[in-house]
């Protein structure tokens, strides 16, 4: 049978049809190199129940210089930089491809502005092929100095801005280095955003074992894995208490366990991210693991 991980219940994220809870977090699956080495057995076992791109910013980016992976005792820490092709690569050769994925496309965005936020906005959600809108704002805005998603006022502006311009669900990526994560879902929520994501990465930092200097060429980088998953948490919690639009929740997932710990915290949906690197088909494997655990309530639709 042709599809993504069954097993899961259904449910709906922002309108928008999914058969089961278990997402890939932005940036930890590469489907289309998937796609080139596992061919259409990937589209037959696709892991996850909506796929999430990789970030994409208006411009080019190379990305950080290596090393750009730091194992740690419970996880990762990468500097990869946000490596893309800009808007123009990934709309004329990416989402084509991403297009043929059997599950709903939600495409990560992230401007250095909010003109920025706006272009990559419009012109993403004028393609059919995208169901929803993730924007990542772990970034500084090159006008305020602010980093977007690090204070309300600068996540709201945001938001309002790039509201009208779609009618897409615009899910907002929340960072952990927020002081008040909560504070800063409900300023999305009451700017017009349909759902906010969390955790993003924790800032870390790794020293060379010999030299004692930073490991990573972009000197630090984000830690994610199971290290994170009770930071995850706690924050999953705070935000889900303080919206009501759903929430989906990620960091250091690795199993149906701890899928539904997420969305016994508050979670409408989850998302898999460093363990994909451990193991390719964890999607599939936590979404088996989790319809075997889940009670029903656990799992009903949010909206
Ligand atoms: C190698 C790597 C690349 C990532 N790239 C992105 C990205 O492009 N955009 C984004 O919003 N988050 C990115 N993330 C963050 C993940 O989507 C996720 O929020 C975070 O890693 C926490 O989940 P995890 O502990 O399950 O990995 C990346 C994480 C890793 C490990």
């Amino acid at each position: 049978m042709t599809g993504a991980a069954q097993a899961a219940p259904a449910l709906e994220l922002c309108g928008v049809e999914l058969r089961g809870p278990v997402l890939n977090g932005s940036g930890t699956f590469d489907a289309i190199a998937a796609r080139r080495a596992f061919g259409d057995a990937l589209l037959e076992q696709f892991p996850f129940h909506a796929f999430v791109s990789k970030t994409i910013t208006v411009e080019p980016r190379q990305g950080n210089p290596p090393p750009r992976l730091w194992e740690t005792p419970a996880g990762m820490i990468n500097s990869i930089g946000l490596p893309n092709k800009g808007l123009e690569g990934f709309l004329a050769s990416d989402l084509p491809e991403l297009a043929e994925l059997p599950v709903p496309l939600v495409v990560s965005v992230m401007g250095f502005s909010r003109d920025e936020l706006a272009v990559l906005v419009e012109r993403v959600g004028e393609r059919d092929e995208v169901a929803m809108i993730e924007l990542n704002v772990s970034c500084p805005n090159v006008e305020s100095g602010l980093v977007m998603g690090a204070d309300p006022a600068e996540t709201a502006r945001a938001v309002e801005r790039v509201r009208p311009l779609t009618e897409r669900p615009l899910i907002v990526k929340l960072t952990p280095g927020a002081p008040d994560p909560a504070a800063v879902a409900a300023a999305a929520e009451g700017a017009g955003a349909d759902s906010a994501s969390l955790i993003n990465t924790l800032k870390g930092m790794a020293l060379h074992p010999r030299t004692r200097r930073p490991w990573l060429g972009g000197v630090t980088g984000g830690a994610s894995g199971p290290a994170v998953r009770a930071v995850a948490l706690e924050q999953v919690h705070a935000v889900a208490g303080r919206v009501s639009i759903p929430v989906i929740g990620m960091g250091g997932i690795a199993s149906g366990r701890d899928a539904l710990d997420f969305l016994a915290a508050g979670a409408g949906a989850v998302a898999v991210g460093t363990e994909n690197f451990r193991d390719p088909a964890a999607g599939r494997r936590v979404a088996a693991e989790l319809g075997a655990l889940t009670p029903p309530a656990a799992t009903e639709s949010r909206r």
